[in-house]
């Protein structure tokens, strides 16, 4: 028998709570005989329906209580009313979609059903890309070695041999932080424009020998475009001993291209200018999206990414200066004594070219679409 609010006559504490206990225990019982959609609808509104609903019947019973009592009926109405809702409302959230198959009862509690899969993010294209090469470098015996973002003048330039206002400072674009005029030059702080601080404030810790590899951001004050962004991220390394050599850098360098980009790429070094290494080179690998030839598919199309030259620039590096060794003599650091070779990228063109991204844009948008590629 579907429930009927009853004639309410016992008005005293008692006799509200059993008249409430009752409704509720009718509504769980009718509840359990609810098994699909449509006979949910009619039962909700058998309980909930403004005009002539249980809950309405209710409320117009409460008007006409003595006065004494209103506000305690009113609150077992309430905790009646809020149950009724959340049992209705949990009901169809279980059931939507499903209903019919197994009886309501059952779905409510369904622990079968799969859980609620969150994603859980991948590894960014450029950081990936890091990644990898940071690996190459540890598979050769090389640490990990990271510095701050914001760095003094003294470690940016001064200490890897920029005196100031050498020329070569204008070339790197740099941020400077604000307000630093009252301090003298090397103490003035700015966005480091490459990794290459952390050769020094490495060499001032750890004494030689050292091999380190040191991934990083890095700012310079150029407009963003398809090739440039005002942040972007670089891969230095460093390795420091009694006899090291050119040649050491060569075979090194050419055996981590090779790891990186496949073992048929060839390297060539050609001469070039960084005022922390002497002598100074820019590394190419044959170009590895058209095999070197600077032509791509059965209608020799121009290679982009190589302009057809079939070589791509992937970084600099050279001999270690002296001048360099003298801001660090103290710690073991003798030019006369050691040398050393370093190098540093820039990984996200690395990444542009791996991965054969046109817009570095791309990159720091943060538009999920493009980035679940990577997922
Ligand atoms: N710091 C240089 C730049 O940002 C890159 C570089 C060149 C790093 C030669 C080196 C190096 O360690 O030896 O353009």
């Amino acid at each position: 028998m579907p429930y009927t609010v009853p004639k309410l006559t016992d008005y005293s504490a008692n006799g509200l709570l059993k008249a409430f206990a009752d409704a509720k225990l009718a509504f769980r019982d009718e509840m359990r005989e609810v098994k699909s959609e449509a006979e949910w609808k009619v039962f909700r509104d058998l309980w909930m329906a403004r005009k002539n609903g249980i809950l309405t019947q209710i409320n117009d019973q409460l008007k006409k209580a003595p006065k004494e009592v209103k506000r305690e009926f009113g609150q077992h109405l309430n905790e009646l009313k809020q149950y009724i809702k959340s049992e209705i409302d949990s009901w169809h959230s279980f059931t939507e979609g499903g209903a019919g198959q197994l009886t309501a009862e059952l779905e409510r509690v369904d622990i079968s059903l799969p859980g609620v899969r969150r994603a859980i993010g991948a590894e960014h294209p450029v950081i990936k890309t890091t990644n990898e090469m940071v690996r190459v470098f540890q598979k050769l015996g090389y640490s990990v070695a990271e510095g701050p973002v914001v760095e003094t003048d003294y470690y940016n330039f001064e200490s890897l041999n920029f005196p100031p206002n050498h020329p070569a400072r204008d070339t790197q674009d740099t941020l400077f932080i604000a307000g630093q005029q009252s301090k003298p030059q090397r103490d003035r702080l700015l966005l480091r424009t490459h990794t290459s601080p952390v050769q020094i404030r490495t060499m001032e810790t750890m004494r030689p020998p050292i091999r380190i590899v040191i991934p990083g951001t890095v700012h310079r004050n150029d407009p963003p475009d398809a090739s440039h962004s005002p942040m972007f991220h670089q891969i230095e390394g460093l390795a420091v001993d009694t006899s090291i050599t050119f040649g050491d850098l060569k075979g090194t360098l050419d055996h981590a291209m090779k790891e990186f980009f496949g073992s048929n790429v060839k390297t060539s070094f050609r001469p070039s200018f960084f005022p922390f290494t002497e002598p100074s080179a820019e590394l190419f690998v044959s170009c590895f999206i058209c095999g070197g030839s600077g032509k791509r598919g059965p209608d020799n199309a121009p290679c982009r990414p190589c302009k057809q030259t079939g070589w791509i620039e992937i970084l600099g590096c050279g001999m270690v200066d002296p001048n360099v060794f003298e801001f660090v003599k103290d710690n073991g650091y003798d030019p006369k004594k050691v040398s050393g070779f370093a190098f540093g990228m820039g990984a996200d063109r690395i990444a542009l070219l791996k991965y054969g991204v046109d817009d570095l844009q791309l990159f720091f948008q943060g538009d999920v679409r493009f980035l679940q590629q990577w997922a």
